[in-house]
């Protein structure tokens, strides 16, 4: 059975402390209550250090919290290992580097991430199908990569290859992309480029996304939701009602 789209991330009293007795204890994540129903686009904002990576490493399990619960779709996964839920969830990184394998062809990273994300069936990926496939939803980016799809993917840009790490992370059954800062170590007119990706594979693969972004005019322009971070709890949540009404000079004033 597909998912596509049904995730609804539910987190209740959600804490994470470092080094817990210490001179240097951080309550990184400090109580959140959090729902986020399925197909909606979350953009969090809020300062260095507030907690925002954090909480998304205890969405997708890299992290496990020191109280609390998380439910996805129903299903605590609270203390579920990360790569039991991989599955299902998609993660893209600010480092475009970090996604993929540098030496290897576009299409041996799409037949790498379709491996990762199957529980079984490894003879995924080399059939003329899945080639088909790939190219189409490469297409799909309107870069002109599809026709570059033997090319080691280490030789295209940061962006080009941000695009792609998006596109091959939600290609399988994933419900959710998490996406911390995707475009921080790129050019203004690649994150533009990328985040509009992410919003168009969004919609299409009817995705629940978490954006941690630094950025408030893609938090004006993008997204169903915005909320503010902030000593690791959750300091301003503008539902998608109000979000349609705000001026950008709003977000400059608060955020900014
Ligand atoms: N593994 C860790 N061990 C100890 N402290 C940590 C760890 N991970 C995060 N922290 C601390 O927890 C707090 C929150 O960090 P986090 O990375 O979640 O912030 P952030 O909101 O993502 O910041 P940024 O905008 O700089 O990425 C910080 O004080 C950080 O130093
Ligand atoms: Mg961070």
């Amino acid at each position: 059975m597909t998912f596509y789209g049904y995730a609804m991330i539910q987190i209740t009293n959600l804490q994470k402390t470092f080094n817990r007795g210490k001179a240097n204890q951080v309550n990184a994540v400090n109580g959140i209550d959090l729902n986020i129903n399925s197909g909606e686009f979350v953009v969090i904002l809020g300062s260095n250090g507030s907690g925002k990576s954090t909480l998304l490493n205890l969405i997708s399990g890299s992290i496990i919290p020191s109280a609390g619960t998380i439910n996805i779709d129903g299903h605590d996964v609270t203390k579920l290992a990360d790569y039991r839920r991989s599955k299902w969830i998609a993660r893209v990184f600010q480092n475009p580097m970090s996604g993929t394998a540098s030496e290897l062809s576009i299409l041996d990273n799409f037949r790498l991430a379709a491996i990762r994300t199957k529980t079984k069936g490894l003879n995924i990926g080399v059939t003329e199908a899945f080639r088909r496939n790939v190219k189409e939803k490469i297409a799909m980016l309107g870069m002109g990569l599809e026709n570059k799809i033997e090319q080691p993917i280490g030789t295209l840009s940061g962006g080009q290859r941000q695009a792609l790490t998006l596109l091959m992370s939600v290609m399988d059954e994933c419900k959710i992309l998490l996406l911390d800062e995707p475009t921080a170590a790129l050019d203004p007119k690649s994150a533009e480029i990328v985040i509009n990706i992410a919003d168009k594979l969004t919609t299409e693969f009817r995705l629940t996304t978490i954006l941690i972004t630094h950025n408030l005019k893609d938090a004006y322009n993008y997204g169903t939701r915005v909320i503010q971070m902030g000593q690791g709890q959750i300091l301003k949540d503008i539902d998608f009602e109000h979000k349609k009404k705000l001026k950008q000079t709003d977000l400059f004033e608060w955020f900014g």
